[in-house]
């Protein structure tokens, strides 16, 4: 029994957990506690100790500078809050290795008090506030191993000449940069001014300028009110580029031609998207390269999505991951998800619409290609995950989000609004979409709330196609319910043949005609791969498709993966390098995965982590540390 339960039991209303809160914990309850764990209280955030149903922030005001010496975000937020509870008179903000200078409530010195930490959600503020007082500021810094923000020195980046800062604050990570209500039901407007040195551009999830004055000093506007998880700022030597009327590209000069022309069909993107879906919501759509430390593929910072520069393979084939983070701007920033339980709300809609876009844009094949290595990516997730890890509105007290993280709230979600549109239709379905994305636009949201709606609307219409009961079982249950659909690819038919006479030995390697094989068929070549091929089939396939040197970094993933759980050695030099240079979290945690099933691997991997590691973000260091760790 964790201590997290414990507290709930007494303080069911309370935000979180925290050692004061304990206290309240009588006798009485503890004993049940062993017992009984307690039923989940929808909409409460177990992940933020703030207070926003007595006191809510609406809007911060930030002023920061980078030190990059220091590597330090310092400077000041003003949080402008609205009483929801007359008679509170405390102010309770997350914070999270955060030093904090002074509090003051309107111009006046305030009492505030840090709580005792937490490992998984860091500290509470909790602040003084007079009666009358709408707003505080807090003077503060950040600590350099901030969760939530990666310095990087120059020789990290393109350019080698500069350093860069980004930060990444979903899920609970904002609060390492800045003392704020860190749960996603609390949206907020915001204004910031950022100072950095002179030669670099900052810029954030807010209205930018491409054209402002390179001077050090930047002003950014969010006018819209969006949850904290969606704050993000980075700073570097940065390009601009349009690709289209609203939308643009910002990179390190060395790439940002390569980047405009992988990205080019970004416009189309918010077309269709906004033609099916309803209209953008956000002005405009710009992405932003990052290093490879990026520990994600994207993140769907508003106005500005933060991309990984792996996707850049010179063919178009990995930008499903744009369509992906364009796609949050209705389903996760639009409509967002409550609390990290109702994570599959942002998630599973959003991968849901990936595929239709990637449908509207590029045809039936792709679409069908891409939902079926969803599909498989899904199920291989689910042969690991224990049965409470499997279901959609997944129970997470006292546990640290980031550890969560699989396909479960992305492909699973995915699927079952595909059954539903199965069921009643793709006009329907898209009709019911768009209505939703309006009628809780603006709004944070539970799994509880939806269902409500899908009540209220869908079921209602469609009495005699949907069924609740099996929607219970889709959100509350674990696996992939009988009878859901199946995404099948004809493509892909025709690459388990040759697969199969290729390991019949029907044919040789060099005999394949490959030609026109896409990323999408290589991958699923490779991924369905079965176990325990000889040294020479590896080494034949290798010789066949340089897959050794694979330039692309998803192909160049499966191949590895096949070389780890092989010990192919020839492989080796290349995996280490691209351990070394990448930082995406979800190409390197299965490679470090598979090296420490055995002591050589392991050992290989502690080598190549140890040199990676100052160059990892702090998010793929700890996702990754326990693989190398001895004595795991
Ligand atoms: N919002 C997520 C990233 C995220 C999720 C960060 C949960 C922290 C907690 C982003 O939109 C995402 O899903 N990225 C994926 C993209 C992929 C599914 C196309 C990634 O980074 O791999
Ligand atoms: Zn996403």
């Amino acid at each position: 029994m964790n201590k997290l339960s414990l507290v709930l039991v007494s303080a069911p209303l309370l935000f979180a957990c925290s050692q004061p809160a304990q206290q309240n914990v009588s006798t009485e309850t503890k004993q049940e506690a062993e017992f009984t764990q307690p039923a989940i209280i929808a909409g409460t955030d177990y992940h933020s100790f703030s207070n926003p149903s007595e006191i809510q922030v609406t809007h911060l005001d930030l002023d920061l500078t980078a030190d990059f010496e220091k590597k330090q975000l310092i400077g000041s937020v003003k949080l402008e809050f609205e009483r929801k509870d007359p008679k509170a008179d405390t102010l309770i903000v997350d914070t999270r290795a955060l030093t904090i200078h002074s509090v003051t409530a309107e111009g006046k010195p305030a009492t505030f008090e840090l709580g005792p930490e937490d490992v998984n959600l860091g500290s509470a503020l909790s602040i003084t506030v007079p009666p009358d007082n709408t707003h505080v500021t807090i003077n503060y810094s950040t600590s350099p191993y901030a969760s939530g923000v990666q310095w990087l020195t120059p020789a990290q980046t393109q350019g080698k000449e500069h350093p860069f800062l980004f930060t990444q604050a979903q899920a609970v990570h904002a609060r390492s940069f800045i003392p704020l209500q860190d749960s996603p039901q609390v949206r907020v407007t915001y204004n910031a001014r950022i100072r950095t040195p002179k030669e670099l551009l900052a810029v954030m999830s807010a209205a930018n300028d491409p054209n402002t004055p390179r001077d050090g000093d930047y002003q950014f506007t969010m006018p819209q009110p969006i949850p904290s998880y969606l704050i993000a700022l980075a700073i570097g030597h940065l390009d601009f580029k349009p690709m289209g009327q609203r939308t643009g590209v910002y990179a390190e000069p060395e790439i940002l031609s390569a980047a405009a022309a992988e990205f080019e069909d970004t416009e189309s993107m918010l077309e269709l998207t906004e033609r099916t879906y309803g209209p953008y919501s956000w002005d405009r759509y710009d992405l932003l390269i990052l290093p490879p430390s990026f520990p994600f593929g994207g993140m769907e910072n508003p106005r500005l999505s933060f991309i990984t520069p792996t996707v850049i393979a010179g063919d178009k084939s990995l930008v499903s991951l744009i369509a992906h983070e364009l796609a949050h701007s209705w389903s996760g920033n639009t409509v967002t998800n409550a609390t990290w339980r109702d994570l599959w709300l942002n998630e599973g809609f959003t991968t849901y619409l990936t595929y239709r876009i990637m449908e509207m844009l590029y045809g039936n094949d792709r679409y069908n290609m891409e939902a079926v290595l969803g599909y498989q990516s899904l199920e291989h997730d689910l042969a690991a995950l224990p049965d409470n890890d499997e279901i959609l509105a997944i129970d997470l007290r006292g546990r640290n989000p980031d550890d969560v993280f699989s396909d479960v709230a992305y492909e699973k979600g995915a699927l079952f609004l595909r059954e539903l549109e199965q069921r009643v239709g793709r006009k329907n379905f898209d009709a019911f979409l768009m209505q939703y994305f309006n009628h809780f636009a603006f709004q944070s949201i539970t799994t509880d709330t939806f269902l409500t709606y899908l009540d209220n609307t869908l079921l209602k219409d469609y009495p005699e196609k949907l069924d609740k009961a099996r929607i219970h079982q889709w959100v509350f249950e674990p696996g992939i319910p009988d009878g859901a659909p199946v995404p099948q690819s004809d493509a892909f038919t025709k690459i388990d043949n040759v697969r199969s006479a290729w390991l019949n030995g029907d044919i040789a390697a060099k005999a394949i005609n490959t030609e026109n094989w896409t990323t999408h068929e290589w991958l699923y070549f490779l991924n369905n791969m079965p176990d325990g091929l000889s040294e020479a089939q590896l080494a034949n396939l290798d010789s066949a498709f340089s897959l050794t040197q694979s330039q692309n970094n998803e192909i160049a993933h499966s191949w590895l993966l096949i070389a780890v759980n092989h010990q192919y050695k020839p492989a080796y030099e290349r995996l280490y390098d691209y351990l070394v240079h990448i930082g995406r979290n979800k190409l390197v945690k299965p490679l470090y995965r598979a090296l420490s099933q055995t002591p050589e691997g392991k050992a290989f991997a502690q080598k190549a982590f140890e040199e990676a590691k100052p160059g990892y973000h702090p998010l793929t260091i700890h996702a990754n540390e326990g693989f190398v760790t001895d004595g795991d």
